[in-house]
């Protein structure tokens, strides 16, 4: 009877974790008019089955607002599926999203197994950063969008799929169309409801709020007390102009409340770790005075400015490095070498 009961205390636990994950639209902290927009828009959506295009720079909350559509959509109850298109591996990535049947390949699992867009069937399937698919893939989820339904690998047979897909994507997706690197065909399938997000440094007037609620989180995540920010730390984040949008944010809140003793409950200025903007003054003005004296190799220069603008784009990727390996458009690798090259430390 116990063994039950701790079972079934470990299936509750399982799916309020799995509930609780999950973003609402009360989660979602934006009183700016585009953000207000933003908001409404995504709420309508909800209440239908059609196709929604997030739209936002990195860190803009565009994850947050596709789970809030599917909390609030008719769906709720059933499967919110998340997959990172720029995550797994072209060779898997159909397998995964499609799934296969027995014997499809060396490797397949007994039985065959179930995709991720069958494993949503009832609910939704969030295709998170879509533009970063290869021009193959984009035909494969194309042909589900038209004919909803899937074919399994090695299969003939289709199967039918009832899901709401959500896609997101920082890229400009017009300009990849010119650039032949999204079809245009899938683009008008997706951009149905297309939803804008906008970057933070646009919506100031939203910190003091949005810095509320992450102190909050830290406070449960960390076991902490702190109560809030103070007016000039508070200053210094008005005067930044925030690159990595919310996620950036919240690194820099959750940093500085590392740096705060326990006793302390309201974060100040000191507390804030430096924000790149002022670095990156720092290091070009140290770079021109140098040159008035000594004329560097190019080198050297090209080096700097190399060396700035990785720590710029890992800054702006939260240390995220395959995030910033895209942003710079080069291999993981290759940021690695120079990485090591430049002796930077993540
Ligand atoms: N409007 C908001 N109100 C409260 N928290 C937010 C808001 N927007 C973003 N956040 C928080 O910021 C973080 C980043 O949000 P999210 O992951 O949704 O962004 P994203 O656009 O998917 O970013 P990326 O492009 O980096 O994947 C999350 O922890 C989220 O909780
Ligand atoms: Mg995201």
């Amino acid at each position: 009877e116990i063994k039950k009961l701790t079972e079934e205390l470990d299936q509750a636990k399982k799916l309020i974790r799995k509930l609780e994950a999950k973003y609402t639209f009360d989660d979602i902290i934006g009183t700016s008019g585009e953000m207000q927009m933003a908001i409404e828009q995504a709420k309508v959506a909800a209440q239908t089955p059609a196709t929604v295009l997030l739209r936002g720079e990195s860190g803009t909350g565009k994850e947050m607002f596709a789970h809030a559509i599917h909390s609030d959509s008719v769906r709720r109850y059933n499967q919110f599926v998340r997959v990172n298109c720029a995550a797994i591996s072209e060779t898997l990535l159909e397998s995964e999203l499609f799934g296969y049947v027995e014997g499809a390949f060396t490797g397949a699992v007994r039985g065959g197994k179930k995709g991720l867009f069958e494993e949503a069937s009832g609910g939704t399937i969030f295709l998170d950063e879509i533009g970063e698919l290869s021009v193959s893939t984009q035909a494969k989820i194309l042909r589900v969008l038209q004919e909803k339904e899937i074919l399994r690998v090695g299969s003939s047979k289709p199967v039918s799929v009832d899901v709401r897909v959500i896609a997101a994507t920082h890229v400009d997706l017009e300009q990849a169309i010119r650039n032949g690197r999204f079809r245009e065909d899938l683009y008008y399938r997706l951009n149905v409801l297309p939803i804008v997000i906008p970057p933070l440094r646009t919506r100031k007037q939203d910190l003091p709020a949005l810095c509320m609620r992450l102190i909050h989180k830290f406070n449960q995540e960390y076991g902490r007390n702190v109560e809030r920010i103070s007016e000039s730390a508070l200053a210094r984040l008005m005067q930044y102009d925030w690159p990595g949008n919310v996620r950036e944010l919240e690194n820099v809140l959750g940093r500085a409340i590392i740096n705060m003793q326990f006793t302390e409950t309201v974060i100040e200025a000191e507390h804030l770790p430096e924000l790149q903007q002022h670095r990156q003054q720092q290091e070009s003005k140290k770079g021109w005075t140098d040159q008035g004296e000594t004329v560097q190799t190019l080198d050297a220069v090209l080096s700097e400015v190399e060396r700035n603008h990785i720590l710029k784009a890992l800054h702006a990727a939260s240390g995220n490095k395959t995030k910033a390996s895209q942003m710079l458009g080069v291999s993981v690798r290759h940021l690695y070498n120079k990485l090591e090259k430049f002796n930077i430390k993540v």
